[in-house]
């Protein structure tokens, strides 16, 4: 089928809100996401990793440290013990008591407020774990407004053997010798590169949107790379400035 997130020539980037508005509100919680919605983003990212009774849950780091009043590695805690963590005070004093999402609050909350989630699967998964993902997306209804991302290839080979009617996207840090190949062999809807690297190599891009593969740069928070991006093809922008980028989007 022709890929839907191809942007057509003189049409906007598609905004995609790093862990929610996320230099606004505290990552990946259900206010971030409220933020970015209001603010006009297209998708919403974020990562997702299972607790230690393998409810998928929303934080970015293998710890709780960083991000909530707890400490520990998120795989050893429990969803209770999860639930229980203050997720906003480390960012502001206003966001005292938000929770660390699970993936499932997240997508009911998209469902019934609108909104398209680009799912990073982030750290390796087991093929079980991936499964419960993919349960979750199916339960929730969601599988038309989730696009599927990760740096693991394991965890892509999983999603397409469990759901290939997932868009799969590949996060790299570094630029394949032949992102073509790669995108062909893992059934890729969008390559998702670092943005500086691709701004360094942007001769990539023609070929992946001749074979129907979009591609989406993170994450890339100021005008002029914005303005960079868009010269050189890109679909989508992972930014934790999406608001700012919908107004770039519409003065451009
Ligand atoms: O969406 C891409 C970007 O989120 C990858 O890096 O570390 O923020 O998950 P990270
Ligand atoms: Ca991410």
């Amino acid at each position: 089928p022709p890929n839907g997130f191809l942007r057509p020539e003189g049409s906007p980037l598609t905004v995609i809100a790093h862990r929610g508005a996320s230099a606004a509100a505290p990552e990946n919680t259900l206010v971030a996401q409220e933020i970015a919605r209001k603010g006009g983003a297209d998708w919403i990212e974020n990562d997702v990793q299972p607790s230690k009774d393998g409810i998928p849950f929303v934080l970015h780091d293998g710890t709780v440290d960083r991000t909530t009043d707890g400490t520990g590695n998120i795989r050893d805690l429990t969803a209770a013990q999860i639930k229980a963590l203050d997720a906003g005070s480390w960012f502001a004093p206003q966001y005292a008591g938000e929770r660390v999402p699970t993936l499932a609050e997240q997508l009911a909350d998209l469902r019934t407020r609108g909104g398209n989630l680009l799912l990073e699967i982030k750290g390796r998964h087991t093929k079980d774990e991936v499964a419960k993902i993919v349960q979750v997306i199916r339960d929730q209804q969601m599988t038309g407004r989730v696009f599927v991302q990760s740096f693991e290839v394991d965890a892509l080979r999983y999603t397409y053997e469990l759901a290939p009617e997932l868009p799969l996207g590949l996060l790299r840090s570094s630029l394949d010798a032949d992102p073509v190949a790669i995108a062909r062999e893992l059934h890729l809807t969008a390559y998702n590169p670092d943005g500086n690297a691709l701004l360094a190599k942007p001769e990539i891009v023609a070929p992946l949107h001749a074979a129907g593969v979009a591609v989406m740069a993170w994450t890339m928070d100021s005008a002029s790379l914005w303005q960079r991006l868009e010269r050189i093809g890109v679909d989508g922008v992972i930014t934790n400035r999406p608001s700012e980028l919908v107004g770039w989007n519409s003065a451009f």
